[in-house]
């Protein structure tokens, strides 16, 4: 059994019973903690109420098609000989989650870590690959890194108009998604670089696109900013049904991590991805990549 199979395993019998990952829960907004399930009235009046349903023919029609030119460097799903044991990890990944939804409707999933540089971005865009390569599955990969994001550059993307245009509310749902015929993979890239990343993310637009979004696709899945020092992560985590944590094996330590944990358990932490790992002693076939593989949370 991989680890990644015994941490969501782990995940999956640790919940209690009455875990609910649905609905978010709303402990922060705008950067500030709230008590649990409780908006300030003033926050309140701010957020948007009506959510639209956007339609898949509709979108597929409208969105743009830039051509993407994905780095294979970054594809553990490319014929490189060397990501092949790293492409297995992904799709087992991806076949717990389904478990997992299995007793819960998780759609949304954010991907976070407690330093730069763990490989939020490489795990979120490989678990999208992963969904989107099987029949009939879509994958929506969103760029909530507002501060350095990478996805586009990895995809080969246009990096605008993007998430943070659409928060500032100078681009419709439609213009900030791009669609690529190859794969039936989707994706918001980060937008225009801006100065008040934390206030748009919370600004209730996103939580809304969110809910619009999850029943176009199969998962949603958000790239999101470190935790250590910064809001943003845990208030879009608000707005997401689980969270991933990824942490990078033999560089971050221990306690930073239990403190990253502790900031999503009992809410709506699924498990933590240990990227890096070596996993060379188990398999004679692996050369390049490094392993991405489950720890316990
Ligand atoms: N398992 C892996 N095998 C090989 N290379 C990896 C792996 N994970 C990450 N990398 C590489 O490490 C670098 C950092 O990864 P990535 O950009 O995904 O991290 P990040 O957590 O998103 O960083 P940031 O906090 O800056 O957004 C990238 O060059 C990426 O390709
Ligand atoms: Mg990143």
């Amino acid at each position: 059994m991989s680890r990644i199979h015994e941490a969501l395993k782990r995940a999956e019998e640790q919940r209690p019973p009455s875990w609910k990952p649905a609905e978010p829960t709303p402990l922060r907004f705008g950067g500030e903690r709230l008590a649990p399930g409780v908006l300030q009235p003033s926050l309140q009046q701010e957020m948007p109420t009506a959510r639209r349903c956007l339609g898949l023919e509709e979108l597929r029609r409208r969105c743009l098609k830039p051509g993407w030119k994905l780095n294979a460097d970054y594809d553990v799903f490319s014929t490189k000989q060397s990501s092949a044991l790293c492409a297995e990890e992904f799709r087992t990944l991806r076949s717990r989650l389904y478990r997992l939804r299995e007793k819960s409707p998780i759609r949304t999933l954010l991907v976070t870590s407690t330093l730069p540089g763990e490989g939020k971005t490489f795990v979120a865009l490989n678990l999208a690959l992963a969904i989107a390569r099987q029949p009939e599955r879509r994958a929506l990969v969103i760029d909530a890194d507002l501060r350095a994001s990478r996805l586009h550059v990895r995809l080969g993307a246009p990096s605008a108009p993007g998430l943070s245009d659409y928060l500032n509310g100078r681009a419709d749902e439609y213009s900030i998604i791009q669609a690529d015929p190859k794969v039936e993979l989707f994706l918001v890239p980060a937008g225009r670089p801006v100065h008040n990343p934390s206030e748009l993310l919370g600004n209730g637009l996103l939580r809304d696109f969110l809910h619009g979004m999850s029943p176009i696709f199969d998962w949603v899945i958000v790239d999101a900013p470190p935790v250590l020092a910064l809001a943003d992560a845990g208030i879009v985590a608000e707005f997401c049904d689980g969270v991933i944590v990824v942490v990078r094996a033999g560089q971050t330590s221990h306690d930073l991590v239990k403190t990253t944990l502790q900031e999503f358990r009992g809410i709506n932490l699924l498990g933590v991805v240990l990227n890096g790992a070596n996993l060379e002693a188990n398999y004679s076939s692996y050369s390049g990549y490094a392993g991405v593989g489950m720890d316990k949370k």
